[in-house]
């Protein structure tokens, strides 16, 4: 599709988007992670830099596909105005996307961020002692990175955007944990899919519901990834001033 058929309702926007699944270090050989791939995260990437913002894309541990995918886009002379910054861990995340996110119009946290990260980190491997069985491993929470920007605003106007990845349980439907999870987050839109049997991680399509910050549905979409990352755009587009 050429360039002139994508309405450019972002020029001049700055937008930060995280993609990817944080990974928390355990020693210097081992890490704690999740199977995000940031294809998703990529998608949202390249669909506002179509659409004409400028994109800073903080991209944690993206699947090798994706990298490749994000290196021919750039590489393809003025088809993306992206820059990326790298990072493992949420602590490096969340730096990365506060520093950019001081000049964004838009922030949107689509990366996989661990909850939780141990404790301490030895700068020596953990050795195994024979016969002794593993020691435990202490965790702490980690820092909410979207509430945080959701509820200091680190520019005025800023809009906040997150995404919920849920599966149904005893206590409420994916949609219900979904509401509950946007007022909780105080952000102006969250993306809630439905993930687990397949869904959601790893694969080229994705199924959304959009809600507001108080946990009213604005929108859905359902289709690629990028279909998705438009459908987001527009309801994004729709709260800019
Ligand atoms: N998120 C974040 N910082 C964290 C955890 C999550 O910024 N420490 C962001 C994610 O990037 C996503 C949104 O919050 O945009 C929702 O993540 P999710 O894991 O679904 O929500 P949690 O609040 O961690 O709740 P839970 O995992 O218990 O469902
Ligand atoms: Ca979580």
């Amino acid at each position: 599709s050429s360039v002139g058929a994508v309405p450019q309702d972002l020029a001049g926007r700055r937008v930060v988007v995280s993609a990817g699944g944080t990974r928390e270090p355990i020693d210097p050989v081992r890490f704690i992670g999740n199977r995000s791939s940031g294809r998703q995260g990529v998608a949202l990437a390249q669909a506002a830099a179509a659409r004409g913002a400028d994109v800073t894309l903080v991209a944690a541990n993206l699947a090798q596909d994706v990298t490749d995918q994000v290196d021919a886009a750039r590489g393809a002379a003025g088809r993306l105005a992206c820059s990326v910054v790298s990072v493992e861990s949420t602590a490096e995340l969340r730096s990365a996307v506060r520093a950019a996110g001081t000049e964004a119009d838009v922030v949107v946290m689509a990366a996989a961020v661990a909850d939780f990260r141990p404790a301490a980190t030895p700068d020596a491997k953990i050795k195994k002692v024979p016969g002794h069985g593993p020691a435990p491993i202490e965790l702490v929470e980690n820092p909410d990175i979207l509430a945080e920007l959701a509820h200091e605003r680190l520019r005025s106007d800023q809009v906040v955007v997150g995404f919920a990845a849920e599966t149904g349980d005893a206590s409420g439907s994916v949609l219900d944990h979904g509401r509950t999870k946007a007022r909780r987050k105080g952000a102006d839109l969250i993306a809630v899919n439905a993930v687990g049997s397949g869904r959601g991680f790893g694969t080229d399509s994705n199924e959304v519901t959009l809600l507001d910050g108080a946990g009213d549905v604005v929108g859905h979409a359902s289709g690629t990834k990028r279909e998705v990352a438009d459908a987001v755009w527009d309801a994004v587009v729709k709260l800019l001033p």
